[in-house]
This record gives structure tokens, C-alpha cells and sequence, in this order.
């Protein structure tokens, strides 16, 4: 049985297929290959439950029997944002069902000294405070980097943050929780722990490493 986390800042999606996939990529010898593969079928079933309540409107259209009111996706389009490196792995799946999505990138890097996340990259679309943004990073570990990437979302605009990972460590969450209490997290697992390293536990090793076969 797969335990249920769920409150109302983190869902958890115990779906049957998002759990088997994801069993699936915690084995050590999964290829590169199906590695990368199944992050892409997960993110798209992780898109799913988090862009529920996306706003909404009618459209007239004409069917080949009569005319209808009929939905469509209302406002400005939603913005993706990839933590990189890792978030790239969630971004392709992820536009294939949401393709006019727009996207940008924030990059960080632990300064050895201060421990700090330190800012290298950051490009996002116009008009942050009108849109969704979703920031994707497949594991919120100890939530530096994390919360540091939306803290810079919401210096450039952002009131509508939403985060996508595949696993969350309990103390990512209480972290992003603390400092980011309106930004509703989506995870496919909340793992136990973080190890001496900062690496989720069980988790499946460095999802960077793993899904770019750097190691
Ligand atoms: N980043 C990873 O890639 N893996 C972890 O377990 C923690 C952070």
C-alpha cells in the first residue's frame, strides 16, 4: 500500500501508474534510456493532476450537428520553469500535453563557502503575475535550490507558483513549506529522509546523473 501524504499544500498522486513507473526508475539498473523515458510518461501524468483548476471559459464552436458552449483554457498561457539541470527532464513530456506552455530556466549553484544557492541562469517569459507558473525539478531534496529558484520567481513577478517534482524528501517540504507557504507542491513519493549527503532516501541516486548518463 502506498501511503497518501496528501494536505492541502502537497499532493500526492498514489495513482497505480505514476507508483509502478516510478518503481520502475528507483531501479539501480534501469538504463539511461528507460530512465528518461519513464520521467517523460510521469511528468505528463503529474501535469495532469497539477494543472487541475486551471481557469476556464466557453468557446462557440459548431459541431457537425448543432452549435455548443464549449470549454476552453482561459487567461494568459502557463509558464513552465525548469531548476536545472534535472527540471529538464520533466519539461518535454510536460509541453507535449500543455504545448503552448511557455518556458523559462533558473540556474543555481551551491557556493562551497557560504552553502548558499547562487543564481548563474534565470530567463523567463513576460507577464509572470498574470500567468501559472510551474517550476519542475524532480527532486525536492533539502529545498535550497528550490526555494532559492522561486524566491526568484516571485522577484520577477510570479503570485501564481505551483511545483512539480517526481520525489520529496520531508524536510524539502517542510522547508518550501515554511518559506513558500502558497505554493502548492504536486510529488509522485515523499521518501523518508535525507542522507549525510543530502541525497533522498531511498530515493533513486542523482536523477541528473541518471537521466544524462554523466556517470
Ligand atoms: N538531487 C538528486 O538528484 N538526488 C537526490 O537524492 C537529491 C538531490
Amino acid at each position: 500500500m502506498t501511503q497518501d501524504f496528501s494536505d492541502g499544500h502537497l499532493t500526492h498522486v498514489t495513482h497505480p501508474l505514476v507508483q509502478h513507473k516510478l518503481t520502475l526508475m528507483r531501479r539501480k539498473d534501469t538504463s539511461t534510456a528507460g530512465f528518461r523515458q519513464l520521467l517523460r510518461e510521469i511528468s505528463q501524468l503529474l501535469a495532469y493532476e497539477i494543472t487541475r483548476g486551471l481557469p476556464m471559459t466557453t468557446e462557440r464552436i459548431d459541431t457537425p450537428l448543432q452549435p455548443m458552449d464549449a470549454p476552453v483554457l482561459d487567461g494568459k498561457k502557463l509558464v513552465l520553469v525548469s531548476i536545472l539541470r534535472a527540471g529538464n527532464g520533466l519539461l518535454d513530456g510536460i509541453l507535449e500535453l500543455v504545448p503552448s506552455a511557455r518556458v523559462g530556466f533558473v540556474g543555481l549553484y551551491r557556493d562551497e563557502e557560504t552553502l548558499k544557492p547562487v543564481q548563474y541562469y534565470f530567463k523567463v517569459p513576460q507577464a509572470l503575475e498574470d500567468r501559472m507558473v510551474i517550476a519542475v525539478d524532480p527532486m525536492l531534496a533539502t529545498g535550497n535550490s528550490s526555494v532559492a529558484a522561486i524566491d526568484l520567481l516571485k522577484q520577477a513577478g510570479a503570485t501564481n507558483i505551483r511545483f512539480l517534482c517526481l520525489l520529496a524528501a520531508p524536510e524539502g517540504i517542510a522547508r518550501m513549506k515554511e518559506a513558500h507557504p502558497d505554493v502548492q507542491i504536486v510529488t509522485a513519493a515523499v521518501d523518508e529522509r535525507l542522507n549525510e549527503q543530502g541525497y533522498i532516501v531511498p530515493g533513486l541516486g542523482d536523477a541528473g546523473d541518471r537521466m544524462f548518463g554523466t556517470k
